[in-house]
């Protein structure tokens, strides 16, 4: 079928996209704005979202309307997040905390496993302090599917996105060397970065970009078209069921120099987004269904990320002696590692209290 991969898993039709100009018609186009709102349900995602039920599948219509405002109106707007901030900053220092005692005794640390529990505390903290004091039908049902939208999305992407980032430093020292320099000179060494810091990191953020280009942690959107369309000249009837490759259009050589390398330097200077403007780069969607929570995501890989190597240096493996970390994809309908992430931190500022002051080595 001339630009798309096309294929019959009857009784439907499947299209694989992953050219730019076909994303946008079918994600941004306003022609086709809501025609391609639904998502697929087959055993296989069934499998991985236990039944594959809730807002995150909810067909387009009265009931996600619904959901979606909630989600976005008292959950992930600008407000709310500043309010909830303590929660997250807490949580980052109980994380800190855990590494600290490895650090202290030369442990190592399974780091997908501590990612995983902080970002499920920090997402269930902030839904328990927005919706506990209801106590109405409504407040429950607002309850039950918010935490499985925290549950099924936004803890998996947010620790995976740290951990592949944290991987692809230890195995590039330069990029690491380069990004520990700009968080010593933007927030220096006696205070731990905070969230406020992160537009003043704009190294920072180029790696948290570099990293969704390589390793997009929802690697294959997913969806419906509910009515008939056309898409770059071919009729797509109503039903079929679209894939974008996030991950291929990530690594295509038409879209990027030296797709495969890890090169954050790639982003300074260009006004490249994630946020479904540019539609080189989507790793949060695009159009009506893209990911709510993309603010509340990169607020907490860019502070997660930036404090894990404000505070410590990593060495590779359970005995700390590996010289690099392999890179091998594991499935799911997130992006995992095949091998957890396995590391001995070693400090570099102490936190000395849970206010978190930090004390340098030199200054202990
Ligand atoms: C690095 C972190 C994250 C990444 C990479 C990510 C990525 C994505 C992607 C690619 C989608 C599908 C978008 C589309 O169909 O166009 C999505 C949907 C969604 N995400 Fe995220 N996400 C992240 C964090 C979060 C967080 C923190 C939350 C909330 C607590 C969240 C909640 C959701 C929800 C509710 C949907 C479904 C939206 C709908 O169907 O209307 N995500 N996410």
């Amino acid at each position: 079928m001339g630009q798309f991969s096309a294929s019959f898993w009857a009784p439907h039709l499947v299209l694989l996209l992953d050219q730019q100009k076909q994303l946008k018609n079918c994600l941004k186009h306003t022609t086709y704005n809501d025609a391609f709102l639904d998502r697929p349900h087959n055993s296989t995602l069934d499998y991985f979202t236990y039944g594959g039920s809730g807002f995150f599948f909810a067909p387009y219509g009265a009931y996600w309307k619904f959901m979606r405002k909630i989600v976005i109106s008292e959950l992930l707007n600008g407000k709310t997040l500043e309010s909830l901030l303590p929660i997250r900053r807490d949580e980052m220092i109980r994380l800190l905390k855990v590494l600290s005692q490895s650090a202290k005794v030369g442990k190592s640390v399974e780091l997908e496993g501590e990612l995983i529990k902080m970002t499920n505390n920090v997402i269930s903290r902030m839904l328990m302090s927005k919706w506990c004091s209801g106590e109405d039908d409504k407040a429950e049902d607002i309850r039950e599917i918010i935490t499985e939208i925290g549950e099924l999305i936004g803890t998996d992407t947010s620790a995976l996105t740290t951990e592949w980032a944290l991987s692809e430093l230890i195995n590039h020292p330069n990029i690491m060397k380069k990004a520990v320099e700009e968080i010593d000179h933007v927030v220096g060494k006696n205070r731990l970065l905070q969230e406020s810091d992160i537009p003043n990191l704009p190294y920072l953020q180029a790696i948290v970009k570099e990293t969704l280009r390589l390793h997009p942690t929802v690697p294959m959107i997913q969806r419906i078209s509910t009515k008939d369309c056309i898409v770059g000249g071919y009729d797509i009837p109503a039903k079929t069921t679209i894939f974008f490759n996030v991950w291929g259009h990530g690594r295509d050589p038409t879209n990027w120099e030296n797709p495969l390398e890890f090169r954050p330097e790639r982003f300074e200077g260009r006004k490249l987004d994630v946020r479904g403007q540019d539609f080189q780069l989507l790793p949060f969607g695009s159009g009506s269904r893209m990911c709510p929570g993309i603010s509340l995501g990169l607020h907490v890989v860019h502070a997660t990320l930036g404090s894990m190597i404000q505070c410590f240096e990593w060495k590779v493996g359970k005995e700390g002696n590996l010289t690099s970390v392999d890179m091998e994809e594991g499935i799911g309908i997130t992006l995992p590692r095949a091998n957890p992430l396995v590391c001995v931190p070693m400090a570099r500022l102490h936190p000395i209290h849970p206010g978190c002051q930090f004390m340098t080595r030199s200054s202990r």
